[in-house]
């Protein structure tokens, strides 16, 4: 198959060029003015963007909370609709076992043959024994080079102390493996937690007032010295307030490897959705906690100007009819919901309407943030980029498109959006997966099982020092 898109404006993180993109069989083979070649498809992108597929590095199709699970991989054609041709996904550690077999099993029973989009895969330490850690640079090895572990959740199996998280840090520089932590301070939500289930104050709102700011300040500078005693690189998944934001920027300009990510819903989102009535406010219960338009502010000057480096979904699919649900009633509180919300098809489209529409970020630093950064960090050489040599994971962006944001249009599987009714501006009108079309005229047309495993390189191009 190849197939050659004239007239387009080809964007990349370095800039913009009205220009033709060639493919042929599952890479980029040529980028130019007046190319010419006899293509199977000669599609006329006139009027509209060229933009790489998206790499959605925080996302959750295996989160279990409580025992509850998130919806799957039979889900990504919703990452595919959203313009995300490639996602990584959080595999925790099960008991007992290994950190390589527990995800080679899980790539075997629950993504090969599912998946509609390309994926990789980060590990999630949740057993910090010795030969656990022996065994991280095997992770290097098998192609998921990234490890997270989980700073918050006091009392879960995959909460991580700073024990575990030095060690990884140290393991994990000899090996290349980049290790990523979840940064709040888990006692500290634990006392405040207890204190307001005590007083009565068991609704959704509570989860904000259980993790305010310092919280995720705290452990966002303490990880930021454990990395600094390892001299490791570090990652912090979703920074979501301008206090943890200075310590990962400060750390950043005195010379450290330390880059972070936000997420879509702490950009548009507020603390405000966690106090809905009648219980609406579950919907919103993530963690951290959604904050306020002060923080809004700060992190969009942050991905603007590179004080974060990546902007993910943490992609939760949890419903609100039940799942959502086991925080309601008798004897329940905020503490029981699941934590996490929908986003997996709506990364982009926000980041374009209120992002870019809205003046906050150019279309390049959106490809940077979105599709270029992450496929570094995470060591996806050929993902992430419109050059030649690169896989053909390219979306044709009507700019014209205007719609509305729904749970009952999207694909993600779950019975809302955080975003219901928010207006879209835009939409990724036909996407490409190794040079294969997946979407046409904004319609999933792809097959169950074409994504592709695709392994990381140790320490992504991000960290080459
Ligand atoms: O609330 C969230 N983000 N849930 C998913 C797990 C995590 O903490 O990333
Ligand atoms: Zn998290
Ligand atoms: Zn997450």
């Amino acid at each position: 198959m190849s197939t050659l898109i004239k007239n387009g404006i080809i964007v990349t993180a370095d800039g913009e060029q009205k220009a033709d993109l060639y493919m042929d069989g599952e890479s980029i083979v040529a980028i130019g003015e007046g190319l010419s070649y006899e293509a199977d498809e000669i599609i006329d992108a006139a009027g509209k963007y060229v933009l790489p597929g998206g790499v959605d590095q925080h996302v959750h199709f295996s989160f279990t909370y409580k025992g509850s699970k998130t919806r799957g991989f039979e889900t990504s054609n919703a990452a595919a609709v959203g313009g995300t041709t490639t996602l990584i996904e959080f595999v925790n550690q099960e008991k007992d076992r290994g950190l390589v077999e527990t995800i080679d099993d899980y790539r075997k029973t629950d993504a090969e043959g599912i998946a509609m989009v390309d994926y990789a895969f980060h590990s999630v330490m949740t057993d910090p024994r010795e030969e656990v850690i022996e065994e991280i640079p095997k992770l290097a090895e098998a192609g998921y080079p990234t490890m997270k572990l989980f700073m918050a959740y006091k009392g879960q199996f995959f909460h991580a102390d700073d024990d575990a998280i030095l060690k990884a840090l140290q393991k994990g520089k000899e090996a290349g493996v980049t290790v990523m932590v979840h940064a709040e301070n888990a006692d500290m939500i634990d006392v405040l937690t207890k204190q307001l289930i005590a007083e009565g104050k068991t609704g959704p709102y509570y989860h904000a007032v259980s993790r305010p700011p310092v919280v995720e300040a705290e452990a966002t500078r303490r990880a930021i010295y454990l990395a600094e005693l390892a001299d490791a690189p570090l990652y912090v998944v979703h920074v979501t307030c301008k206090e943890a934001l200075e310590e990962v920027k400060a750390a950043y300009q005195r010379g450290q490897k330390v880059f972070g990510e936000t997420c879509a819903h702490y950009l548009v989102l507020d603390e405000s959705n966690l106090a809905k009535p009648d219980f609406e406010g579950a919907k919103y219960v993530c963690s951290p906690a959604l904050r306020t338009q002060e923080h809004r502010d700060a992190l969009w000057e942050a991905v603007d100007r590179k004080w974060l480096n990546a902007i993910s979904s943490d992609h939760c699919g949890f419903d609100y009819a039940e799942q959502k649900h086991m925080g309601f009633g008798e004897g329940k509180s905020f503490a029981d919901i699941p934590n996490g919300a929908p986003s997996l098809q709506n990364r982009l489209n926000i980041l374009w309407t209120f992002g870019v529409c809205e003046g906050k970020i150019s279309r390049s630093r959106l490809v940077d943030l979105y599709a270029t950064m992450p496929a570094k960090i995470n060591g996806l050489e050929k993902k992430g980029q419109l050059a030649v040599g690169f896989d053909g994971d390219v979306i044709i962006f009507d700019p014209d498109y205007e719609g509305v944001i729904s749970y009952e249009t999207n694909l993600e599987g779950v019975d809302y959006s955080p975003f219901e009714g928010f207006p879209q501006k835009g939409r990724p009108e036909t996407v490409f997966l190794r040079g294969q079309k997946i979407v046409e005229e904004g319609k999933y047309i792809g097959e169950k099982g074409q994504g592709r495993f695709i392994p990381g390189k140790a320490f992504g191009a991000a960290y080459q020092w």
